[in-house]
């Protein structure tokens, strides 16, 4: 857990950590949200024994940086007895703008624009554009995550609030396991 978060703290300071081959693997397990009015990800399959992402998601409404707002927080369940702990990595409520623009480097080695999705995300859209966009074969890449990963089931949620107020999460549960 020391290492662990040394190296966050290593990655907020530089990219120094892009460089250090990991030693753990990732793979997706899930996609769910529960703020329907705001959001869908339901159509999301997992194909194979990769399990790659397909599907698309759905913005419902511009998310613009003035309305809404985003926390972010980590679990993991080291056994996989769906007991989760919190981790300390987490990201305290800011404009969906400026969390698109900080996290979006933990993803963009997994969904390359044009070619896995449709969402122009490498390019920080403000507002988050309304519509329905596809996802296609996408592995999860740990390129940019930090060297040192707990292992175990490791449960990512965005929380969404819409003028203050709770609009739904969105979860991504992903399985991070030693090199095979
Ligand atoms: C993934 O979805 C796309 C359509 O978005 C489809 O063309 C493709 O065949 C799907 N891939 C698999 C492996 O089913
Ligand atoms: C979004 O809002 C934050 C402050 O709430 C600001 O720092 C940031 O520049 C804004 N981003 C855009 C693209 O307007
Ligand atoms: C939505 O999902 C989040 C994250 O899993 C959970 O904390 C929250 O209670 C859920 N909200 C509703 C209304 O189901």
């Amino acid at each position: 857990m020391k290492q662990f978060l040394f190296c966050v703290l290593i990655m907020l300071i530089g990219k120094t950590c892009a460089l250090i081959p990991r030693t753990y693997e990732t793979r997706f397990i899930s996609i769910t949200s529960n703020g329907t009015n705001l959001f869908d990800f339901s159509q999301i399959r997992f194909l194979g024994r990769e399990r790659m992402a397909n599907g698309t998601f759905e913005l419902k409404e511009d998310l613009d940086n003035e309305s809404f707002s985003v926390v972010g927080e980590t679990f993991i369940d080291s056994v996989g007895d769906g007991e989760y702990k919190q981790l300390p990595f987490t990201a305290p409520k800011q404009s969906v703008c400026t969390a698109l623009k900080a996290y979006w480097s933990y993803f963009e080695p997994s969904i390359k624009y044009g070619v896995k999705t449709d969402f122009p995300a490498h390019t920080h859209p403000c507002p988050l554009p309304k519509g329905i966009y596809y996802i296609k074969d996408v592995v999860l890449k740990n390129d940019n995550w930090p060297v040192i990963m707990p292992r175990g089931y490791l449960k990512a949620v965005a929380n969404l609030f819409k003028n203050d107020e709770y609009g739904g999460s969105l979860e991504i549960v992903s399985q991070i396991s030693d090199l095979s």
